[in-house]
């Protein structure tokens, strides 16, 4: 590992995301062996890492493309995604991107009575609606990224879906989709959001379902157990037809890392400051949700101290590691930082007039691949007219 990274720094140098491709294709087997003997349409959320480049690896893999933006539909048809494994979310789906949308994409999870009015007016064909039902369940995740609680903007309440369905008797809609939140590490949500959709679908004859995602990865121990979900959550879905499930970071996660260097180690009163040059303008899930990302410094001392690892940005918060007992790396030297692959380029931005980084693909034999060039200062200058 510490020789490839080496070897990518001097090629393409810092900060830059590095991806695994063995990784990504171990865990599509994963999910594939966990829905043995369903029909499975498995997809990929471009919100969790939206380069094509490894859009295509999962295409090539059997996975489609979960969408929430117009922005994402083209990373999805640059992979070469084709319209049939599309499915489009969103709790605010314009008029305009609808229009745009309708024809390009197979599935549509309906967030809202609102949403379906637009709808009513809209002709499409072969679209396939699927219900997001909100079913009140705590996902016992962060509250910035629990999705399935009532007080939580998304979906269709589960006890207004009688009204709903009441009110529109549309043929277009053929299931009901469920995402209750991401990073779960326990089962039991699964379950009783599932329930309840086994519920509704029987009362209202659907033979098809939307599982979202969420499943959580170790960042810090705690991590989905699949053993369990294979014996306790697909027995409930045996009952549908089809099965289309939406997972981010579980496939791109642990496929990733953030490499970077240490600029300057400097001595505080009562910590060392480690810092690099990369702070929340790449990696933004520290500060955001209290998230840890372990570090991994090349080229430790022997010395040990409390350590801050902060970026280079001019505010406090820029930090991607806080208060934590470790060696004190050399100055100069590389540090990455684990779990990065999903939510990492993908939510990174500009802050300070920064670049966004490169991204390179090791693939699976081992061969270096820029699958993203480092951004320039032209780019960050080109939409401005003086
Ligand atoms: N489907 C829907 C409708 C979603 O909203 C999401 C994620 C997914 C699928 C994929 O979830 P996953 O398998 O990745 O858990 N930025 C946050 C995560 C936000 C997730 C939003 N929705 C983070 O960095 O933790």
């Amino acid at each position: 590992m510490e020789e490839i990274l080496k070897k990518i720094e001097s090629e393409y140098g810092t900060p830059v995301y590095v991806y695994f491709e063995k990784e990504i294709k171990n865990r599509i087997k994963n999910v594939k062996e966990i829905f043995e003997g369903i029909n499975l349409i498995p997809t990929f959320a471009l919100k969790a890492n939206n380069n094509p480049a490894l859009i295509k690896i999962m295409y090539e893999s059997g996975f489609g493309a979960d969408i929430v933006t117009v922005g994402e539909y083209k990373g999805a048809e640059i992979a070469g995604v084709p319209k049939e494994k599309i499915v489009w979310n969103g709790n605010g789906k314009s008029k305009e991107d609808m229009k745009f949308l309708k024809d390009k994409i197979k599935y549509v999870n309906i967030d809202s009575f609102e949403e379906m009015e637009l709808w009513k007016n809209i002709k499409t064909e072969n679209i396939e609606f699927f219900l997001r039902v909100n079913p009140d369940v705590d996902a016992k995740t962060h509250p910035h990224i629990s999705t399935g609680l009532k007080k939580n903007k998304f979906g269709i309440p589960a006890v207004k879906l009688e009204e709903f369905m009441n009110k529109y008797n549309d043929n277009r809609i053929k299931g009901i989709h469920f995402h209750i939140g991401s990073q779960i590490t326990e089962i039991s949500p699964f379950i009783d959001a599932f329930k309840i959709g086994l519920e509704i679908s029987k009362k209202y004859n659907f033979k098809k379902i939307n599982i979202g995602g969420g499943w959580g990865i170790n960042y810090d121990g705690k991590e989905i157990n699949l053993n369990e979900y294979k014996e306790k959550v697909i027995p409930i879905l045996k009952y549908y037809d089809e099965v289309i499930l939406e997972l981010g970071r579980y496939i791109m996660g642990p496929s990733g890392i953030l490499l970077l260097n240490i600029t300057r180690v400097k001595q505080g009163i009562d910590k060392v400051f480690v810092v690099t040059n990369g702070g929340m303008n790449l990696l933004i899930r520290p500060v955001l949700y209290n998230a840890y990302h372990e570090p991994v410094f090349l080229n430790p001392t022997g010395k040990k101290a409390k350590i801050d690892i902060v970026g280079p940005l001019c505010e406090s918060g820029d930090k991607l590691l806080w208060d934590k007992e470790l060696p004190i790396p050399e100055e100069n030297s590389l540090v990455y930082f684990k779990n990065a692959g999903a939510y990492g380029f993908s939510m990174s931005n500009n802050y300070n007039s920064t670049l966004k980084p490169a991204e390179v693909l090791i693939t699976e034999n081992e061969e270096i691949k820029l699958i993203r060039k480092r951004e320039s200062y032209e780019d960050l200058y080109k939409n401005i007219i003086l």
